[in-house]
């Protein structure tokens, strides 16, 4: 293996091989079970959020704070964002000042892509637009695994906003490159045929599943022109208590969250025994952990040299 001193992006999976996303998924489960994490105190990292987050913003800040990373405060609100700065101007200010990364999430689908092109410093991306979620894909696999020891054979079904949502799109690609069976549910006319994902009725997905992802409706994403009825929607769509006696004994259920308690998923059903939607947040900190190490790590992981990300 060589020693590797080029700067990691973390902008999707596709530019990932399987190898490598096996050794991140090994590494986050590693940092669960108490692996020490490296010091990378000589690093300063931004976190850009331009839109709102919870879970995705407040992970990355502890796993920065885990690796003994400081953090340099940036608000997009009190920033000169407000003055129309461009997101490039915004960056390369902050990679002037000294900043060795940034974590960005950003309503543009593909906004990393002018910084790719410009930035000498690691982009993380915490979410373009309706594109990817990659941090949040990892979390996801690193539950699955968790659970079952792989993904291969395992048949998920991503159920819901499948066209508006980046965590589908990210979960998805990967699941099949690493042999899950994968199928979509919900609103055929928020499906999504490019995603090469067959389509099943709710009551299908329930009985086929191994992993049941339920997706947020992205209200914010929608044109405002489809009627939406959240009881209709948990009738037609949702995770019902019928539907969850009917999933199979070993069947997981997993959310990205935030929930819509009620329309997603029965209220009382978010802390099913079943349901993971709490572990997916605390496997969320060990997840960017890895991806944290793995961007600024100067030592070559397995996979680095490989280019098997095609199948
Ligand atoms: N799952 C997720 O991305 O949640 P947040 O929007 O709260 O970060």
């Amino acid at each position: 293996m060589k020693t590797i001193l080029k700067n990691r992006h973390f902008v999707n999976l596709e530019s990932l091989s399987t190898t490598e996303i096996n050794s991140l998924i090994e590494r986050s489960l590693a940092f669960k079970r108490g692996e020490p994490a490296p010091d990378f105190s000589d690093k300063t990292l931004v976190n850009l959020f331009f839109e709102n987050s919870t879970r995705t913003r407040s992970s990355f800040e502890m796993a920065e704070h885990r690796l003994n990373m400081y953090l340099l405060p940036f608000e997009t609100v009190t920033s000169s964002v407000q003055k129309g700065e461009t997101l490039l101007d915004t960056c390369k200010t902050l990679e002037a000042i000294g900043a060795d990364g940034l974590v960005i999430r950003h309503g543009a689908t593909g906004y990393y892509e002018e910084l790719l092109a410009t930035l000498d410093i690691p982009i993380i991306n915490a979410g373009d637009g309706s594109g990817q979620h990659p941090s949040q894909s990892l979390l996801d696999l690193m539950t699955m695994v968790e659970t079952y020891g792989t993904v291969e054979g395992k048949v998920v079904v991503i159920c819901g906003d499948l066209q508006h949502s980046r965590v589908a799109r990210s979960n998805a690609d990967i699941l099949k490159r690493l042999g899950a069976i994968v199928y979509g549910s919900g609103p055929v006319e928020w499906y999504d045929p490019a995603m090469g994902i067959p389509h099943l009725s709710m009551d299908e997905a329930v009985e086929q599943c191994d992993i049941l992802m339920l997706l947020r409706v992205q209200h914010e994403r929608h044109d405002g022109t489809t009627r939406f009825d959240p009881a209709d929607y948990h009738a037609t769509y949702g995770l019902t208590h019928e539907r969850m006696n009917r999933l199979k004994n070993s069947a997981i259920v997993l959310h990205p969250a935030p929930v819509n308690r009620g329309v997603e998923i029965a209220d009382e059903l978010v802390e099913h025994p079943r349901s993971r939607i709490f572990e997916q947040m605390k496997n969320g900190v060990f997840a960017r952990m890895a991806i944290l190490e793995w961007c600024f790590s100067t030592k070559s992981i397995k996979g680095d040299d490989e280019d098997d990300n095609t199948n």
